[in-house]
């Protein structure tokens, strides 16, 4: 297993390009089944996530093929994946592959579109909480699914066709947008989703989706109506820069008091974030050629967040934000409104001798003027990335383990930061 040591203490200064986002590309990829012609999607970013998908669809049948580099295409820009899903071989996905990554339960509205039927491996808890999936079943029945769960399988049957209809959310959830949005795409009528998700994902998806030939209104709104259509065409399309990695590398500048360019990255899908941002010190500039995020020299101030679907605090920067918070001058607190188990990182921070106390679904942090390197691990995705942020700031050296959490969704990291002045090696198993 690989490893990534990182020598603390250097401010990160330079650019960094934003990569495309995993979390729009998952429901992007899953889209391509709606359609037997070709999905295009430039800018897919080199992730392990996206390889496993990529695994996952063509088993359901569908051929890719993955464009070449260009003359004077750096090295880590986005990949262009055509995908085509001519015929459906197989509606079932199974539970060594779901297990994997939870976004590919969502196939499960293609194929149930497309095909009337699906075989879904429930994906099971994960290390950030038990994550359900009764909402997304609840949108499928209301669009006239028969629903039953058959040895840890979710067997869904439409063998008529999906119907139009009315489905309320009781709590925003961005799979449960994604799934209701791919099914109502191809249903016979209307259908209206209240309290849908806003994040830019759903957005994004929406925008394919459109591209492809659906009727869609509303997208990026609580109230999506959407008028189904017979059949969906091919299209091309970019997927939209990761706001998380973007206010990923926004908190490692702040930390180490640098300055950076997030080269593609988009003021308005992170507000909230770079509002925090602001309160604790950073400076936050917005131009057509990205974000630039600056501390030079003054303290970091204690921020209080709680977590909230878009256009609030994003769950997913919360380890993040925390780990800028452990070297505050003062005291924090930061709520988790969206996930109950979403604190792993909180023990590997004091390793760092970060000082953080839990207090039910928030955790208060009282800022310490000096981290510690440590050899730390981490359980999940963004609670890694927080640790490698903490060692970043760190005094000495640190050994960041496990490290394919950070593979699933940072393209390049090492060489990203590595290019701006961070002290980062990546140590394979093999070395
Ligand atoms: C997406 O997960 C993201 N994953 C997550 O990012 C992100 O943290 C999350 O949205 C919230 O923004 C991808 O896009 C691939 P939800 P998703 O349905 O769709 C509850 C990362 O690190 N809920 O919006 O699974 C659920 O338990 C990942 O990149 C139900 O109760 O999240 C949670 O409390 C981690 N029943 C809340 O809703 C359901 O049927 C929001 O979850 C579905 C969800």
């Amino acid at each position: 297993m690989d490893r990534i040591r990182i020598v603390g203490g250097n401010p990160l200064n330079g650019v960094i390009p934003i990569s495309g986002a995993k979390n729009a590309a998952l429901p992007l990829m899953i889209a391509s089944l709606l359609t037997d012609r070709t999905v295009t999607l430039e800018n897919l970013p080199r992730l392990a996530d996206v390889s496993l998908l990529v695994r996952i669809l063509s088993n359901h049948g569908v051929d890719y093929s993955i464009d070449g580099r260009r003359q004077g295409e750096e090295q880590d820009a986005g990949q262009t994946v055509h995908m085509t899903a001519r015929e459906i071989v197989d509606t079932v996905a199974p539970y060594e592959l779901v297990s994997r990554m939870r976004a590919s339960f969502w196939v499960v509205a293609p194929l149930l579109a497309r095909c009337g039927e699906a075989r879904v491996s429930l994906p099971g808890g994960c290390a950030i909480g038990t994550r359900p999936v009764d909402l997304l079943l609840m949108a499928l029945e209301r669009l006239g699914a028969s629903i039953e769960i058959d040895a840890g399988y979710v067997v869904a049957k439409a063998h008529k066709g999906l119907r139009g209809a009315e489905v309320t959310f009781p709590k925003v959830t961005v799979g449960g947008t994604h799934v209701a949005l791919m099914a109502a795409a191809l249903a016979q009528g209307t259908t209206v989703l209240h309290n849908a998700a806003r994040e830019p994902e759903v957005l994004d998806l929406a925008d394919l989706l459109v591209k492809m030939g659906a009727r869609i209104r509303g997208a990026g709104q609580s109230v999506i109506e959407i008028d189904g259509v017979a059949r969906l065409n091919g299209a091309k399309h970019r997927v939209l820069p990761d706001r998380i990695e973007a206010g990923t590398y926004a908190m490692a500048a702040a930390m180490t008091g640098g300055d950076v360019m997030l080269q593609g990255a988009k003021a308005e899908h992170l507000k909230a974030a770079l509002d925090a941002l602001e309160q604790s010190g950073a400076t936050v500039d917005a131009s057509e050629e990205g974000l630039r995020i600056r501390r030079n020299g003054g303290p970091i101030r204690p921020v209080d967040i709680s977590t909230a679907p878009f256009p609030g605090f994003p769950t997913d920067l919360q380890a993040q934000f925390m780990a800028l918070m452990t070297r505050a001058k003062g005291v924090s607190r930061i709520t988790e409104t969206i996930f109950e188990n979403r604190f792993m990182h909180v023990q590997e921070l004091a390793r760092f001798g970060a000082q953080i106390r839990l207090e039910g679904d928030s955790a208060i942090v009282e800022g310490r003027p000096v981290l510690k390197g440590a050899p730390v691990m981490a359980t999940d995705l963004r609670a890694s990335v927080s640790l490698v942020i903490a060692a970043l700031a760190a005094e000495g050296e640190s050994m960041v383990q496990r490290v394919y959490h950070l593979d699933r969704g940072f393209e390049a990291l090492e060489r990203k930061l590595s290019r701006c002045g961070a002290d980062v090696t990546r140590i394979s198993s093999g070395d």
